[in-house]
């Protein structure tokens, strides 16, 4: 099976929060999204409100077809928020006000504690949880012994190389995506994926089951529209024709 598209649609948001208006909106963007093909609709609610809202949280999860995938920090505030609105699946990231997206995977020994309490509210709800990690063994071995049914590999390094020098980082990421199979739990990606840097990921790492991609699928959108651009990402996930190499 072709690995699952989760469409990030948060930079929606973030044009509408950066004039204030009503529009773009999410929930439209969600279902156009929806219809051309996305697998999961994704959305982080950060701390500091930058994009999506709480009323967006709610408003998504009503209207929502597919599966609605809720990024959040370890914050009381918004496991409360996730707790009530239910999304399918919580994927906890590290969060800092400053930085200008996700910065690096969650730290799993100071989140530990944390993680341990709250971990079993979401899978009594039967809400999935993801966590967001390096492609480190270590790491996701704890993960697993903390419960999680799902692990999100941060691609962030892997999409700043050249691609003449991304060799090792593959190399890092199919050995976390064989560990992350072998413990049974789900291998996700994302972060910084593009249209030029997507297919030599699933190519190299068929372990991968799904990819979450925001920025430049909604970058493109502004070319080409949201549908053309969510097909266009949805078609690099798919086999190569026979005979065609990259
Ligand atoms: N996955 C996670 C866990 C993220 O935090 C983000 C950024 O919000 C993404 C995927 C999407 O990253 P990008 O916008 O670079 O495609």
């Amino acid at each position: 099976m072709n690995p699952l598209l989760g469409v990030n649609i948060d930079h929606i948001a973030t044009l509408r929060q950066a004039r204030g208006t009503r529009y773009p909106d999410p929930v439209a963007a969600a279902a156009m999204a929806e219809e051309a093909g996305a697998d999961q609709i994704t959305i982080h609610l950060r701390e500091d409100r930058r994009h999506i809202q709480d009323a967006d949280v709610r408003l998504l999860r009503k209207t929502v077809m597919t599966q609605l995938n809720l990024e959040m920090a370890l914050a009381d505030e918004i496991i409360e928020i996730a707790l009530e609105t239910r999304p399918d699946v919580v994927t906890f990231v590290p969060e800092r006000r400053e930085e200008v997206t996700t910065e690096g995977g969650l730290n799993i020994v100071k989140a530990a504690k944390q993680l341990s309490a709250i971990i079993p509210k979401f899978k009594e709800n039967s809400i999935v949880v993801s966590l967001f990690l390096e492609p480190d063994t270590l790491a996701i071995s704890r993960a697993k012994e903390l419960g999680a049914q799902t692990i999100e590999i941060h691609t962030g390094r892997y999409a700043e190389l050249a691609p003449t020098e991304r060799t090792d980082e593959i190399t890092r990421i199919k050995a976390a995506a064989a560990h992350i199979k072998s413990l049974g739990m789900r291998v996700v990606a994302g972060h910084g994926l593009n249209y030029e840097n997507l297919r030599t990921l699933v190519r190299e790492v068929p372990e991968i089951e799904e990819y979450n991609i925001g920025h430049s699928i909604i970058a493109r959108a502004s070319f080409v529209g949201l549908a053309q651009a969510v097909r266009e990402m949805k078609q690099l996930l798919e086999p190569l024709p026979t005979g065609v190499s990259l």
